[in-house]
């Protein structure tokens, strides 16, 4: 084979999904794929999946209808087009995929993603493949690292998944079922992997888990926590920013709450989903906590950091929420007076304790409800917004923006902020005052240099 094999891959879903392709791209590099936006070009293409809900499962089969064409059209070229999918709605349906749309060559569930190399040699030789068993080897020990060219190409915030897998089973939620038992990788090589990222240029790390807070990889004196991971990384020469992503309200232990307090690199925004503001809905969706425990949880880490600002996800519709219950989640959002939030409306999902339930919500209800909640979650991510005018926020810059001459940059709370600088600015932590809140954007202008550096910077730099 010549070194010229193009592979496109397509990511659906979170954040975990959007690592795992970077690190299939980087695997396949080293077999001599190249990456490509353009699927038409691809000799392989890949989709890595997401089954959280209903809707993120069936986008994969209307694509699937689209890649069909795009492998007629190749085979009338004379070039052979793989097809694989991967990733959550693969672990779950397995081979059912290959009959409802024999265009899929490759099957294999997120445990399994390193084997791509062996799976792809015997589709080559025509057969259908399909990989869902739970790998008993750990697939980071077969990952090839990015090299510096593709993470610089990436940018200057990255993620990097820490932890894997969930053992909580709310009990409207797959992820149990298609990500499986909960996996920490060592202190030892996400160090090595944050600090490779800082030599090729990245500043700011998410670290990345289903119940990322749950963490308790291997470190030096034994198991470590995220609030010991997150002290560890701040010390990496490069690394500006820290942040985490996704935490369980349960898991957020007091180590981690004073890391709040203590790291400065700790951005301070946290994503804590809630799902409900009713209690008894918080015990039918099994997720051992209270709305008042929730709230403490809130409360400890706002005295830890003052500033820190929250998210969340809410569902509506769960079977058996009723209005008072659904006025419970509504009234929650004004109390903590959150930042942003997603809300989604309650989707079965096969194999879920919740979907079996004879008490299932109505469509138009859930409708209603979730309108509702996001008018209330809109409310408060304007107020929150237009609170920020007039403020100077460190923003770390990321890539051009808008209009020439300006970059758009993340601020402390991850809202994109448009400003004039020059692109030598990119990949630096500038201080920026804030003029304007527009509904997905702040704009604002340099204000005095963050550092010394920045100060002799400056002056040649705004335009
Ligand atoms: N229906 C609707 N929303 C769901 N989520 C998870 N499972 C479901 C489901 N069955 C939401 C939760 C979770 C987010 C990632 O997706 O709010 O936090
Ligand atoms: Fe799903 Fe609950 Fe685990 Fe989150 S904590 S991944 S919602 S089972």
């Amino acid at each position: 084979m010549d070194g010229t094999r193009k592979l496109h891959i397509k990511s659906y879903g979170c954040q975990m999904n959007v690592y795992d392709s970077q690190r299939m791209t980087d695997m396949m590099a080293r077999e001599g794929f190249e990456e490509t936006a353009a699927p038409e070009t691809a000799d392989l293409i890949v989709l890595n999946t997401c089954h959280i809900r209903e809707k993120a499962a069936e986008k994969v089969y209307s694509e699937l209808g689209r890649i069909r064409q795009l492998k007629q059209a190749a085979a009338r070229e004379g070039r052979k087009l793989l097809v694989a999918v991967a990733g959550c709605v693969a672990q779950a349906e397995g081979k059912e995929i290959i009959r409802r749309a024999p265009v899929v060559d490759l099957v294999f569930g997120p445990q399994n993603y390193h084997r791509l190399p062996d799976l792809l040699a015997q589709a080559e030789r025509g057969a259908k493949v399909v990989d869902t068993e739970f790998a008993v080897e750990d697939k980071f020990d077969h990952l090839a690292p990015a090299s510096a060219a593709a993470t610089r190409a990436r940018g200057v915030s990255a993620f990097v998944t820490v932890q894997e897998g969930c053992d909580k089973f709310c009990t409207f939620c797959v992820v149990p079922y298609t990500r499986g038992a909960e996996v920490s990788r060592p202190v030892a090589t996400i160090v090595a992997e944050v600090e490779r990222l800082a030599g090729a240029g990245v500043r700011e790390v998410t670290l990345i888990g289903q119940n990322v807070n749950a963490y308790h990889g291997e470190g030096p004196d034994g198991p470590s926590t995220l609030g010991r991971l997150l002290r560890r990384v701040a010390e990496i020469p490069g690394i500006a920013r820290l942040r985490y992503t996704t935490s369980h309200p349960r898991d957020m232990e007091a180590s981690l709450i004073a890391a709040h307090g203590d790291l400065p690199a700790l951005m301070p925004q946290l994503h804590l989903p809630l799902q409900s503001g009713s209690d008894g809905i918080l015990a039918q969706m099994h997720r051992r906590h209270s709305r008042a425990e929730y709230l403490d949880v809130i409360a400890r880490l706002r005295k830890a950091r003052p500033d820190i600002a929250f998210t969340s996800d809410f569902i509506v519709g769960f079977p058996g929420e009723t209005e008072d219950d659904f006025r419970a989640t509504l009234s929650i959002v004004d109390e903590v007076g959150y930042a942003g939030a997603f809300s989604f409306k309650y989707s079965p999902r096969p194999g879920t304790p919740a979907a079996e339930r004879d008490d299932q919500v109505e469509e138009a209800v859930k409708v209603e409800r979730l309108a509702r909640l996001q008018a209330a979650i809109d409310r408060r991510q304007s107020i929150f917004n237009e609170q920020c005018v007039g403020r100077t926020f460190d923003v770390l810059f990321e890539k051009a923006g808008r209009r020439d001459g300006q970059l758009v940059g993340r601020s402390p709370y991850l809202q994109p902020v448009q400003a004039m600088a020059r692109a030598a600015l990119i990949g630096e932590v500038v201080a920026v005052t804030i003029s304007e809140a527009g509904t997905n954007s702040l704009f604002g202008t340099l204000a005095r240099p963050a550092s010394s550096r920045h100060r002799a910077q400056l002056a040649s730099l705004e335009t």
